[in-house]
């Protein structure tokens, strides 16, 4: 099976973590992209989702699925979103697709965190994918400073030779070289950095279920 046919086999196979009558967290990717396409075929039954970012908001409101604001939302059963990586513990890196502040939000206001992923996504230790942060622009030279001192080498991401502007209008750095042996006290740490909005370890919002797409079909994990 392709990349593309696992993730809308995970997409579809995360249906039955919806709760009918319910409005659903979603997350952002291509991933993500497969379930919103497969949620279309119960928007009758969900009053609506609550999304992470403008890209799935689009896409959700295309297929005819009301987007509600997170302010006007106290609690999600569940949110359902992918990852650039996730360990054997549920912790995981994201951030690929930018979204990683709005994903974290989500992921806070609801009970359960279902990831969805291609095989490719499961490591030992986290830290081989370059870790997004989001930060204020004016903080970014010293927050690359700080990463080097950690032995990382950090790039600010850019789009069209510009630095990629977030939803949220600020910008993305890529740190790679970290060894992030305590994904735990590694968000702890970076989180009160002066000028960080967001770094990419989920740890405090770990998944609890990842629905993990092989070439033998879906295989569970529970964390
Ligand atoms: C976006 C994310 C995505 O969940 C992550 O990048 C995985 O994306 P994809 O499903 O396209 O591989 O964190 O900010």
């Amino acid at each position: 099976m392709t990349q593309d046919e696992l993730k809308a086999l995970v997409g579809q196979a995360a249906l039955q973590y919806v709760v009918p009558g319910e409005i659903v967290g979603v997350g952002t990717g291509s991933t993500v992209n497969k379930f919103i396409d497969a949620l279309a075929s119960m928007k009758d039954q969900i009053q609506g989702a609550v999304s992470s970012s403008e890209a799935s908001t689009s896409r959700l409101k295309a297929l005819g699925i009301p987007v509600f604001d997170s302010n006007d939302v106290t609690e999600l059963a569940v949110y359902i979103d992918g990852a650039d990586e996730i360990d054997g513990q549920g912790n995981m890196v994201k951030g690929g697709g930018a979204a990683l502040t709005r994903e974290k939000i989500v992921a806070a206001q609801s009970k359960m965190f279902v990831c969805i992923a291609d095989e490719s996504k499961l490591v030992d230790h986290l830290g081989t994918f370059p870790l997004p942060v989001e930060v204020i622009p004016m903080a970014s030279a010293r927050i690359m400073a700080q990463f080097a001192k950690m032995g990382g080498q950090a790039q600010v991401r850019l789009k069209d030779g510009q630095p990629l502007v977030t939803d949220n209008g600020q910008h993305i750095l890529d740190v790679k070289g970290l060894t992030i042996s305590d994904p735990v006290a590694f968000e702890t740490e970076v989180s009160q950095w002066p000028g960080v909005v967001t770094v990419g370890v989920f740890a405090y919002q770990k998944a609890q279920v990842c629905l993990l797409g092989t070439s033998a079909g879906v295989k569970t994990l529970q964390f």
